[in-house]
C-alpha cells in the first residue's frame, strides 16, 4: 500500500507541463496532499475512512491505532563483524613505512563494510596462527583485498583463512567470504594447486564492463538483488574498475577439474587487448564470491582518474556491500561483545597517503 510514494513523483512531475490556469495547479497540489496523506496512513496502518473522520487539525496527529515496531527477523543477525585480512607493505611505496613486518589495510575495504552495516577486525596476516584463529572466531565472514604479494607467509595465511572458512560452513555455519583482485588469483592458486593458473592480462589503471554470459545465473549470487537496469549498465558501461596484470581465463578455469567443480562464472570482462579474463566468480556449495575488479573503489578511492564515480557506479559498489553484509548476518556466530571490541579496527588509526595523487587514498598499517 505505498502507491502514494511512487505516484507522488510523477504527478509532481507532469504540473509544469499540463499548468493551464492557476486553479489547474492548486486542484493538482491538492491532489497530491490528499494521496499523500491517504497513503502516510495506510502505511502507518490507518484507513482512508478514518481520516475523512478526523477533521483537518488531525491531520498531521500520529495514526491513534498505530502497530508498534515488528519485531526483527531472529534468524540473522545484526552486529555482524568482518575480518579482513592484512597485506604486507605500507600500502604507500614506503611513503609511510619501511618497517620489515609492516602491513596494512586501504580504507576503503573497511568504508566498504561498514556502510553496509558491519563492523571490522585486522587479521594481522604475520601475527601467531592462534592469535588469528582467535580473531576468526570473532567474526561472521572474511574478505581478501587486492594487493601485489603471492608467495611465503602471506600465501600460507590466505590459504589458511580459506580453509578455516570452507570447515566453517562444512559445520554447518554460514560464513561469507569475499576475494577481491589478488584475492580471487590466490583463490585460484590455492584451489588448483597450480601456482602459474593465472595468465598475463592487461588489467591495470582502467574501467570495463561486466559481460555476463547468462543472466538466468544471477540467482543465488552478488547480483541477485541488483535492479534489472543497473545489471543491463554493468553489462553496457564501464562501471568497474579493473586493475590487475594478471587473471584467470575462462578456459583455463574450465581445463582444471577442481577449478570449474568449485567456481562458476558470473561475469566475463576483456582486457585492453580484448582479451577475455573471469571477472566475477561464485563458488558453488560456498557462500565465497571472487572479484577480479574492485568494487569498493567507485565510492571510496580517489587516487586513479579512471575510478567512475558516477551515480550508477556508487551504486554498484552499495549494491555489492550490501550484499557481502546479508550473507554475514547469515552467520550463527555469537562472539563475545568484549573481545570483539578489543580487536575492532577502531583500535587503529587511517593515515591519509593519497595526496601524492596514486595509489590508496587512506590505509590502516599495522606494525
Ligand atoms: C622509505 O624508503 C624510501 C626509499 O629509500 C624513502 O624515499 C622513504 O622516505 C622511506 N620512507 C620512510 C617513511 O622513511
Amino acid at each position: 500500500m505505498r502507491y502514494g510514494s511512487s505516484l507522488l513523483p510523477s504527478l509532481a512531475l507532469s504540473l509544469p507541463n499540463n499548468m493551464g490556469s492557476r486553479r489547474w495547479s492548486l486542484l493538482c497540489i491538492a491532489l497530491i496532499l490528499l494521496v499523500g496523506v491517504s497513503s502516510y496512513e495506510q502505511s502507518m496502518g490507518g484507513s482512508i475512512l478514518g481520516w475523512g473522520e478526523q477533521g483537518e487539525g488531525e491531520l498531521f496527529a500520529y495514526p491513534r491505532n498505530a502497530p508498534s515496531c515488528p519485531s526483527t527477523d531472529q534468524s540473522l543477525y545484526y552486529l555482524p563483524v568482518i575480518g579482513i585480512v592484512t597485506h604486507p607493505g605500507d600500502g604507500a611505496s614506503g611513503r609511510l613505512s619501511n618497517a620489515t613486518g609492516v602491513s596494512n589495510i586501504p580504507a576503503s575495504y573497511v568504508k566498504f563494510v561498514e556502510s553496509a552495516g558491519a563492523r571490522v577486525i585486522p587479521l594481522i596476516f604475520n601475527e601467531p596462527e592462534e592469535t588469528l584463529r582467535e580473531k576468526l572466531s570473532l567474526v561472521n565472514g572474511v574478505l581478501f583485498t587486492g594487493g601485489w604479494a603471492k608467495k611465503g607467509l602471506y600465501y600460507e595465511t590466505i590459504k589458511r583463512v580459506f580453509e578455516i572458512t570452507l570447515e566453517r560452513n562444512d559445520a554447518g555455519d554460514h560464513f561469507p567470504l569475499f576475494a577481491i583482485c589478488l584475492g580471487f588469483e590466490l583463490l585460484s592458486m590455492i584451489i588448483s594447486k597450480d601456482r602459474d593458473i593465472c595468465e598475463r592480462f592487461q588489467g591495470e589503471n582502467q574501467a570495463s564492463a561486466l559481460y555476463f554470459p547468462d543472466f538466468a545465473e544471477i540467482q543465488g549470487s552478488v547480483f541477485e538483488r541488483f535492479p534489472r537496469e543497473l545489471l543491463r549498465k554493468l553489462s553496457t558501461d564501464c562501471l568497474a574498475m579493473q586493475n590487475h596484470k594478471f587473471g584467470l581465463s575462462p578456459k583455463r578455469l574450465q581445463d582444471n577439474d577442481a577449478l570449474a567443480s568449485f567456481f562458476r562464472i558470473l561475469t566475463t570482462s576483456k582486457d585492453e587487448n580484448d582479451k577475455v579474463y573471469i571477472s566475477t566468480a561464485q563458488a558453488y556449495n560456498y557462500p565465497v564470491t571472487a572479484f577480479q575488479w574492485h568494487p569498493e573503489k567507485n565510492a571510496f578511492e580517489w587516487g586513479l582518474s579512471v575510478i567512475p564515480h558516477s551515480e550508477d557506479a556508487v551504486r554498484v559498489t552499495q549494491h555489492v556491500a550490501n550484499y557481502f553484509i546479508s550473507e554475514a548476518r547469515r552467520s550463527l556466530n555469537r562472539p563475545l561483545a568484549d573481545k570483539v571490541l578489543d580487536n575492532l579496527i577502531y583500535n587503529y588509526s587511517p593515515t591519509y597517503c593519497g595526496r601524492a595523487g596514486k595509489g590508496y587514498d587512506e590505509v590502516y598499517i599495522f606494525s
